[in-house]
């Protein structure tokens, strides 16, 4: 793995040196705002209403990631100011999804973390309560949304929140958090992940009895049923690799190892830049950069995680996922805020726009990569 990092080390500082010169002008910009996407190159702002949307923890987590790495108050600042904006949603119990840990884990979660503010812990363990609120006791799952009809449908994304449950038990000594945490990954794993190695996005399950109906209606893939929405796959490979880190349960590392292994051998035809959907028609091709970016992380992850003889294909995988789209797909000028080019919202979709959590986990890679810590998950 060092030799990996050594070889690749000149483009790595090159990479990092360049986004830390982008990203300190544009945490001015954007100090007090939640972007998702750059509309002609300036980053939108999603902190009106109650600013309840999924993706606005990105922001601060990016901002976070960089103070870790640069010690720069520049980003401190634009982070706190994302977490305070962040508590109108806090406050009301009713908006809240379960992407609450993309919200508050890697923004509060990562203050607490970094400087020990007990307020951002405070915030980030409330999270947590109303994450483990959204459990179903008799199908050992955690609901993903709030809409009528939806009340036994789980997505694997959930694999990336449930990390803020594992915390939550490390900070209040209350076993619950983790065993809904460990119960709702068992469940995804028995049916989310095909015997390939593919992943459903969505699984609908009986709310009363648990048994599971198969695949929801809908997915941000091509189609539910057989096709492979590559973002989804990318959630699986970093969620259960945190799963296992948290619990040292092989079975997670295996799970997360077997959609590795097909998340591989799938971007290997496209030049390690994966399609929005494995299995979808050839044309039109749709890239989902930010599955790239997702996945990237939960290799580096697997690859510190297994023994030394296994180590190698993991990290060189992660490494050509971070060089394809820092030759091909990255902005490192000033004509667009955003750096990581090209992610796909979903199949057919939000095609090939800037989405600030594929900037987030392209962020946190290279942080990786630079050998930075703590780990924010
Ligand atoms: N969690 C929603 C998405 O990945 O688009």
């Amino acid at each position: 793995m060092e030799s990996i990092l050594n070889a690749n080390k000149a483009w790595i500082d090159e990479t990092w040196d360049k986004m830390v010169e982008k990203l300190r002008k544009v945490s001015v910009s954007t100090r007090n705002k939640l972007p998702h996407s750059t509309v002609d190159g300036v980053y939108d702002d999603k902190s009106g209403g109650l600013a309840s949307s999924w993706t606005n923890g990105f922001w601060p987590g990016i901002m976070w990631l960089m103070y870790a790495g640069t010690g720069e108050d520049t980003f401190r600042k634009t982070a706190e100011n994302g977490e305070e904006i962040l508590d109108k949603a806090l406050a009301c119990y009713n908006v809240l999804h379960h992407d609450v840990g993309f919200m508050w884990h890697i923004s509060a979660g990562a203050n607490y973390r970094l400087t020990g503010n007990e307020k951002s812990k405070n915030r980030n363990l409330h999270a947590a309560a109303a994450l483990a609120a959204r459990y179903n006791v008799n199908g050992e799952f955690i609901k993903a949304w709030n809409e009528e009809g939806f009340e036994g449908w789980v997505i694997i994304d959930s694999m990336m929140n449930i990390p803020l449950l594992y915390w939550a038990e490390k900070e209040t000594n209350n076993i619950a958090f983790r065993q809904i945490a460990m119960h709702h990954a068992d469940k995804t794993m028995e049916h989310h992940i095909r015997p390939d190695g593919s992943v459903y996005h969505i699984m609908d399950y009986d709310i009363n009895t648990g048994e599971c109906n198969g695949p929801a209606r809908i997915t941000q893939g091509y189609e539910p049923k057989t096709s492979s929405w590559s973002r989804g796959q990318a959630w699986a490979i970093y969620g259960f690799v945190l799963s296992y880190l948290h619990t040292g349960e092989q079975r997670y590392l295996d799970t997360a190892k077997k959609v590795a292994h097909y998340f591989i051998s799938a971007i290997i035809p496209d030049n390690f830049v994966p399609r929005s959907d494995f299995r979808a028609p050839e044309e039109p091709i749709y890239y989902d950069t930010s599955a790239a970016a997702i996945a990237a992380c939960g290799l580096i992850e697997i690859a510190k995680a297994v023994p030394e003889f296994e180590k190698k294909m993991y990290m060189q995988a992660a490494v050509n996922i971070m060089k394809a789209l820092v030759e091909k797909h990255c902005d490192f000028t000033d004509k667009d805020e955003a750096i990581l080019q090209n992610c796909t919202g979903s199949y057919g979709e939000e095609v090939h726009y800037t989405c600030v959590y594929g900037e987030y986990y392209f962020v946190e890679a290279m942080y990786k990569l630079k050998g930075f810590e703590p780990l924010f998950w």
